[in-house]
């Protein structure tokens, strides 16, 4: 079925027209995950075995779906999670993310690994920013990084820590995925099915990974798998004193993404970070590690108004936020949920993206009997 853009009404739909669009090492990139991809699939499952309890007579007319996250008022209870290698998703990449997240009054997220620079995304954009740090054995480049978002006015600086090793993402293996990508006769024939994705790319200023290429030739004159980028360049050493050194180095707003355990959560707390976005990396690193959703609760026991709680993966529907937020999550954030749109159609894919999760968000909090997200509590949810 052919499909367009004004009749993809969920993230379903996106991804679909994404996979109608991409070449099928760049699609499978997105989509795929690690081993099994049981986490993968578990991440969006989990918000299955809870439900709603609505109440009415409300008078609801009048909605506020705003949070403040990371000391950013946000019109929108969800962000778009950094995520790498925008621009070979979209010519535009982390551009069109930018400018749709603007328009929505939401933040997004650059990663380390990203294809427009900072400096630029800085100057073209008022809308809160994180800045994604992958911790590099290269000393210099960590450097460089924090240094480079300080300049370009991020507001907040996000720590990567559950890619200690690359996770086993056989959908790469099997389609040879790599940045960039590798032309062999496969990939070749691949790209060649897609010809408006090609067109795009080789007319497009040249890829690499602008942040990067400064210190490190892999991902822009080397090709490697993302699963190598992180084996090979990352500090397997990395600890919470390496987080704190960092933290204290950025000075302002800082989080750590990736955080599971309460256990860690509660160390976040001690070491001072202001945020934490609880998640599996979109189950694209260990795979059998619990759902976002389902450890929400628990951790916001343990640590609920000492530190944000973000609710980060398996998001499609306007009511997994509300579940999220019913549970304790101060906000929530996706990468996929954002990506398919990006890859289906740019700027105005993402604003679709955005805006199907925003006119979900508002009738479904009328129909929960809410005006005002502070008013989700666990008292809603009913576990199967
Ligand atoms: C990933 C990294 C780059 O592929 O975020 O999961």
């Amino acid at each position: 079925m052919f499909r367009r853009l004004k009749d993809c009404h969920n993230v379903e739909e996106l991804r679909l027209l994404a996979k109608q669009r991409l070449p099928a090492p760049i699609f499978h990139y997105i989509d795929g995950a690690a081993d099994d991809e049981v986490t993968y699939r578990r991440n969006t499952h989990s918000f299955d075995n809870c439900d709603l309890v609505p109440n009415v007579l409300a008078g609801v007319e009048d909605v506020d779906l705003s949070v403040t996250v990371m000391g950013q008022k946000l019109a929108l209870p969800i962000f778009c999670s950094p995520t790498a290698l925008q621009r070979l998703f979209h010519h535009d990449g982390e551009r069109a993310v930018a400018r749709a997240a603007e328009k929505f009054g939401t933040m997004f997220g650059v990663s380390s690994l990203g294809t427009v620079s900072l400096a630029e995304i800085g100057s073209m954009n008022s809308t809160p920013k994180m800045f994604q740090y992958y911790f590099h054995k290269d000393r210099g480049l960590n450097d460089a990084l924090t240094a480079r978002a300080k300049a370009a006015k991020f507001d907040v600086l996000t720590l990567t820590v559950d890619t200690i090793v690359g996770g086993n993402r056989e959908r790469d293996l099997h389609t040879g995925f790599t940045s960039p990508p590798r032309l062999t006769l496969k990939s070749l024939m691949s790209f060649a099915t897609k010809p408006m994705w090609a067109l795009n790319y080789f007319t497009h200023p040249a890829y690499d990974l602008v942040e990067l290429k400064s210190h490190i030739k892999e991902g822009s004159n080397v090709a490697v798998s993302v699963g190598e980028y992180f084996s090979t360049m990352l500090d397997q050493s990395m600890n919470w004193d390496d987080a704190a050194d960092l933290k204290e180095k950025w000075g302002g707003t800082f989080c750590l993404k990736g955080i599971m355990s309460v256990e860690d959560a509660k160390r976040a707390v001690d070491m001072g970070a202001d945020a934490i976005m609880v998640s599996n990396h979109g189950g694209r690193q260990l795979d059998g590690s619990r759902s976002p959703f389902d450890q929400i609760a628990e951790i916001a026991d343990a640590v609920g108004g000492q530190i944000d709680i973000v609710c980060d993966g398996g998001i499609r529907r306007g009511t997994h936020v509300l579940k999220a937020m019913a549970a304790g999550a101060t906000a929530c954030s996706g990468g996929r949920m954002y990506l398919y749109a990006l890859a289906a159609a740019g700027q105005p894919g993402v604003e679709k993206a955005l805006s199907n999760l925003k006119v979900e968000i508002e009738r479904d909090m009328k129909l929960m009997g809410i005006t005002r997200l502070s008013q989700l509590k666990p008292e809603m949810l009913r576990y199967r």
